[in-house]
């Protein structure tokens, strides 16, 4: 992909973030590029950022207590679901995308030591085919988030952890403060914010 096509896209990433955040009612008109875009981005995506790009996921994974079922929403490769997974040997942990070819790529990396407990499906965040208070632990990494559905699949007690690896600098990118702004209305307390690496994380508690 050219260096302008990828920045382009990064811009878009960027704005769909914005605009979503504010009015989640545009998510309608954003929804089909945006899975376009990560469609084609996935065959390439898994060695876009090295391994630093989890620093901040495992900072805030440290702080959290071991959860039963967890969800890693926006999962693309599956990096974060794998970190999750390997973290917590006796979690379940589900990784979902909106992109089928993301969610195809991350099956196929999926090792056979990690394969009996961390499952891919696709899904939208914005509406996802879950339970209410199905999850103990939901991790975003790089993920556009969407707050009543947060509040809905995280179990009470449970935790919530949004990282950026890049920090601002990240395409999709939620200040920490509208994040606290967004959540603590939907019963989410407890927060705290972390650096690790270049990115940062927002970790909450569902009370
Ligand atoms: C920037 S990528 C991050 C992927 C992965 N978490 C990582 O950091 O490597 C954002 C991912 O979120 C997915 N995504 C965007 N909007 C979504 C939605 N509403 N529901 C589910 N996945 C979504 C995209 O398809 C893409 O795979």
């Amino acid at each position: 992909m050219s260096e302008a096509l990828d920045r382009l896209g990064r811009r878009f990433a960027r704005l769909t973030t914005e605009a979503v955040v504010a009015r989640p009612g545009l998510w309608l008109l954003f929804r089909g590029p945006l899975r376009a875009q990560f469609d084609r981005l996935a065959s390439v995506w898994e060695g876009r950022l090295g391994p630093e790009a989890l620093a901040p996921l495992a900072a805030a994974l440290d702080r959290v207590p071991p959860p039963a079922r967890a969800l890693d929403l926006g999962t693309g490769t599956g990096k974060g679901a794998r970190l999750v997974a390997e973290r917590f040997p006796e979690a379940e942990v589900l990784g979902a995308d909106l992109s089928p070819a993301m969610i195809s790529t991350a099956r196929r990396l999926l090792s056979p030591e990690l394969a009996g407990r961390v499952t891919f499906e696709v899904a939208d965040a914005s509406r996802l085919p879950f339970a209410d208070g199905t999850f103990d632990l939901v991790v975003l990494l790089n993920m556009i988030p969407f707050f009543d559905e947060l509040a809905r699949v995280t179990a009470r007690g449970g935790a919530l952890v949004v990282t950026y690896s890049l920090g601002p600098a990240t395409p999709i990118w939620v200040p920490p403060g509208t994040l606290r702004e967004r959540l603590a209305p939907l019963g989410f307390g407890g927060f705290e914010e972390l650096q690790a690496g270049t990115g940062t994380a927002v970790l909450a508690i569902r009370r």
